[in-house]
């Protein structure tokens, strides 16, 4: 049966376990699975700009024996002049599965719905799934283990990077603890959802609006960009309210001693987080990057195992 990858419980804790250890080991043999030898294509599509994204999925689906095709939306009929739901029956008649960084996630679940492939959120205003499979391994690379950690977001805690810690991280037993301003904290139901998960994997969620709270004896420490894809408008609205979010060493200080630093990237030295810290010897931030390649290699080997 088609499996769809549009937000971190779209798989199970189980699922996601399995998908961790398995991108372990395409780390350790990257040349191994060839789900999409033929060469299959993989469409590969982009509505917001990427430069982790691109270059991970486009070096996976080759590495996985398969032809990946970047869409720029700008250049296709996506996007007003055709519908989701149209494109969706074009694509799956000649693509392998369907990658898919947009802006409403309403958007994926309409070109699931019509696509016998398996469809992918590389990046929604909601969520951005395959960024925390790669954390995980990340965290899971550099402690051993992820169920029983505490992992510390601080900023806007209204995105999409935030939903998916929530969800991402419970899923894998962590503590999630959050801090952000009023007006920027996470929505009602994915906190309640977190929390359901939680209560199922030994995991817990607990939001603040101090960031030394939140940080107080954490494994991991992480955060993102005050200004998402799309808020460009808000700019200076937004570094108003984040003042006092800058996870820097003093915040970092609360966390525990060998505690590491996470960023999705791109990062704004000096806004979200200080210099000191993004390149001191807590960041992880380059392992983290490259394991965005691993993890959704080992994503698309799993979903194509599901479809056959
Ligand atoms: N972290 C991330 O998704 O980076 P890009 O926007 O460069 O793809
Ligand atoms: N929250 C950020 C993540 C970038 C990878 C954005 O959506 O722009």
């Amino acid at each position: 049966m088609v499996r769809h990858f549009l937000k971190d419980d779209d798989i199970t804790p189980q699922e996601q376990a399995e998908i961790l250890e398995l991108a372990s080991e395409v780390k350790a043999s990257p040349y191994k699975f060839r789900p999409f030898e033929g060469p299959k294509t993989v469409a590969l599509i982009f509505d917001k700009t990427s430069t982790r994204t691109r270059v991970s999925f486009t070096v996976g689906v080759a590495d996985l024996g398969g032809n990946p095709m970047v869409i720029d939306t700008g250049s296709s009929q996506l996007g007003g002049k055709e519908s989701v739901a149209d494109t969706a029956r074009v694509l799956e008649r000649q693509v392998a599965a369907i990658v898919w960084r947009t802006y409403a996630q309403s958007g994926l679940d309409e070109m699931a719905a019509n696509s016998s492939v398996p469809v992918i959120n590389s990046l929604s205003d909601d969520y951005h799934p395959c960024q925390i499979l790669a954390d995980l391994l990340t965290i899971k690379e550099h402690k051993g283990s992820l169920a029983g950690l505490s992992i510390a977001y601080v900023g806007d805690a209204a995105n999409n990077m935030a939903n998916s810690y929530l969800i991402g991280c419970a899923m894998a037993g962590m503590h999630v603890r959050i801090a952000a301003p009023a007006g920027y904290a996470p929505a009602e139901n994915v906190v309640a959802r977190a929390e359901e998960i939680a209560s199922t994997t030994g995991g817990s969620v607990q939001i603040f609006t101090s960031p030394e709270d939140a940080v107080k004896g954490a494994d991991v420490v992480t955060t993102d960009t005050w200004i998402s894809m799309g808020q460009e408008s808000e700019k200076q609205k937004r570094i108003d309210a984040f003042a006092g979010y800058t996870v820097d060493a003093s915040l970092m200080s609360h966390a525990k001693g060998d505690a590491i630093f996470l960023h999705c990237l791109p990062a704004y030295r000096g806004y979200e987080v200080s210099a000191e810290v993004i390149d001191g010897p807590r960041s992880v931030i380059w392992d983290e990057a490259e394991n965005r390649l691993h993890a959704q290699k080992a994503l698309m080997i799993w979903l194509a195992k599901q479809a056959v």
